[in-house]
């Protein structure tokens, strides 16, 4: 299994009010296989994905990916696994506003201390189909190519998870459909385990598995 969660609960604190987002939630997943994330707003998705990702603990049960325990780790250690084992496209892109394209699609590399990280992150923009916009800074790049911008980054370390959550939310239908036909073309040909947060049914029916969470709760 690529992905297991057994049981997993999630409550945030809010001053004296205990919130709880997620439920008892346990599924697993196949590896090379595209998983869609549906549920109306508010309903535990980015909660789950970010539970998934170790961007947050869940407050019981156990996260495994690709072997690992992720509650075994320190925050060092998850921040290490994710860097090696994970891809993360976010709605809001989340570019870095002072590195040009080129530069936040190399960072990922710098970080694992690849060697020529450069000439591997011009190949991505490329394949994205921005080797033109390099030099560009993300606030003179338009919201789709910002978007292939972070799918390059994420991309650039050919992890074995790929995780997005509504990555053509904030794009337009048109430039969105483009934005997603790149990332199921990317899983795709990659074998990669795709992970969509979506509110739209025809992306989440393009996924080999779903899952409906409706108020923290799996359907
Ligand atoms: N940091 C937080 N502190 C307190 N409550 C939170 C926090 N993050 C999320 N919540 C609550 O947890 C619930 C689930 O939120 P989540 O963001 O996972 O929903 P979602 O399914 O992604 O919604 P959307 O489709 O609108 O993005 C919501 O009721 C939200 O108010
Ligand atoms: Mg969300």
């Amino acid at each position: 299994m690529i992905l297991k969660c057994e049981d997993v609960c999630k409550s945030y604190r809010q001053g004296e009010a205990l919130v709880q987002a997620l439920y008892n939630i346990s599924f697993s997943l196949e590896p090379q296989t595209s998983l869609s994330i549906v549920g109306p707003s508010g309903s535990g998705k980015t909660t789950l994905l970010s539970l998934m990702a170790g961007l947050d603990s869940p407050s019981s049960g156990k996260i495994e990916i690709n072997g690992s325990a992720l509650q075994d780790l320190s925050e060092a250690e998850k921040t290490a696994f994710r860097a090696e084992n994970m891809g993360i496209v976010f709605q809001q892109f989340h570019l870095m506003p002072y590195l040009t394209a080129l530069e936040n699609v190399s960072l990922p590399l710098d970080i694992l201390g690849h060697d020529q990280p450069e000439k591997r992150a011009k190949q991505w923009l490329e394949r994205v189909g921005l080797g033109d916009r390099a030099n560009h800074l993300p606030h003179q790049l338009s919201g789709g190519e910002s978007q292939r911008v972070a799918i390059a980054r994420a991309s650039v370390i050919e992890p074995a998870i790929l995780l997005a959550d509504e990555p053509s939310g904030n794009l337009d239908t048109e430039t969105g459909l483009n934005v997603m036909d790149l990332l199921f073309e990317l899983s795709d040909e990659s074998g990669r385990t795709l992970i969509l947060v979506t509110h739209d049914r025809s992306l989440a029916d393009r996924c080999q598995k779903q899952i409906h969470l409706v108020g923290g709760r799996l359907q």
